[in-house]
């Protein structure tokens, strides 16, 4: 029998006990191991739960248990988390995780910790919720590749959220209460509506795909709390969806360049109709070309899917390990302001000429009720982009940006 420690009895960690237990038999035929939940550590007591009698609230009790093999580390954030990982490989158990803040931390030290007790440490569930895209990523399409690009729809709560401004015109507090009560937001919904949930899970791909992490506070970050209405009907008018986008690359000198921020989605791109918890995953490698992922990005069965399948490729004897990355270099981090994009320009005036005067004759070009919206034509860097805001405002102002993919 191989022992597994659920830390956190939560959205995940309920569903990650829920699936070991209810999937045994066939975990037994496909792997011929005997997989049991062991303990679970919370705080709280579960007296109604089928698994109460296996909470306990001393990670002692799992540290020093022999018959514990692999640790799921679901609880979140970087306290408690960071601590009770570092002590469970330290103990020389292979700990399994949907912890992104935690990877995305503190990943290279906790990758080289497992290196060198010779355990794993595996985080599918991380990135994506139930798509298996790290491990294909990792042992297969970023060692035959050079990956080029990454753009990922990464956060089930805001596309839950867009989906529904979109699809039942409903505001933006009551779709995200809705995302809330099906178990997809974080504990504190900021870290999704700001982007950070985003920024933490580009950090993951890029560092994988690249072989450095770019921290988190180097990536710049914008959420979808300034995405209204009439942006949404906007984009729809000229054949985008508003999405908040993921994205990682590399500029022409070689240096990773990581961003996050809402932008208009061409309907001809296959991230343009992904909607409601659902998350995608497109990642360009120089041989294979495009190839996407996609699958429930949120919620406590897909997630627990992800992460059990890492628990159970461990006991198995089948886990590859993930090669620790390095905290990339300032010289190897690029600035996402000097690549060239497309961009989606409202302005506060009806006046079209006025309006191309500055930004140049557009693609597209939308009127509505005392403004212009302007699908520019040509790709610009946006120092170029706010250079040419800041030349319009002694005629105009900017009511909105989106850069479009
Ligand atoms: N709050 C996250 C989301 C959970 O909505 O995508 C999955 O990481």
């Amino acid at each position: 029998m191989i022992g597994i420690a659920v830390l956190g009895f939560g959205v995940v960690g309920s569903g990650v006990a829920r699936l070991i237990s209810e999937n045994a038999e066939h975990i037994r035929e496909k792997t011929g191991k005997e997989i049991r939940i062991k303990r679970i550590l919370d705080l709280r007591e579960f007296p109604d739960s089928p698994f109460a009698s296996l909470l306990c609230h001393d990670i002692e009790e799992i540290l020093t248990d022999p018959e514990i093999a692999i640790v799921c580390e679901v609880i979140g954030g970087c306290r408690a988390a960071y601590d009770f990982t570092r002590r469970a490989l330290l103990a020389g158990k292979s700990v399994v995780t949907s912890n992104k803040e935690l990877v995305a931390t503190h990943g290279t030290e906790l990758l080289c910790l497992a290196e060198e007790m010779g355990v794993h440490y595996l985080f599918e569930g991380s990135v994506g919720g139930g798509i298996p895209v790290l491990h294909p990523l990792s042992s297969d399409l970023a060692l035959a590749n050079d990956i080029l690009r990454i753009d990922g729809i990464l956060n089930g709560t805001t596309n839950y959220i867009l989906t529904r401004m979109k699809e039942d015109g409903m505001s933006f507090a009551d779709a995200l209460r809705g995302a809330q009560e099906r178990g997809y937001a974080e504990a504190d919904p900021s870290a999704d509506i700001e982007g950070k949930d985003v920024c933490r899970k580009i950090c993951i791909l890029g560092a994988l795909a690249f072989g450095a992490a770019v921290p988190c506070d180097r990536i710049p970050t914008v959420g979808i709390t300034e995405v209204t209405l009439s942006d949404i009907e906007n984009a729809e008018r000229l054949g985008c969806s508003v999405k908040l986008i993921g994205s990682a690359e590399k500029d022409p000198q070689g240096r990773m360049v990581l961003c996050v921020r809402p932008c208009f989605v061409r309907h001809e791109n296959p991230l343009a109709g992904i909607t409601d918890v659902f998350n995608g995953v497109l990642i360009r490698g120089n041989f294979v070309g495009d190839v996407m992922f996609y699958g429930r990005g949120a919620g406590s069965d897909p997630t627990a899917s992800a992460v059990a399948a890492d628990a159970i490729r461990i006991a198995a004897g089948i886990a590859e390990p993930v090669h620790p990355w390095r905290d990339a270099p300032q010289e190897k981090i690029g600035d996402p302001q000097s690549i060239p994009s497309l961009f989606c320009v409202t302005v506060s005036t009806e006046n079209a000429a006025l309006a191309e005067r500055f930004f140049g004759r557009p693609d597209r070009l939308l009127p509505s009720a005392g403004k212009v919206t302007l699908l520019l034509r040509e790709k610009i860097d946006r120092a170029e982009l706010n250079r040419r805001i800041a030349a319009a405002s002694s005629a105009f102002s900017v009511s909105s940006v989106y850069e479009v993919l």
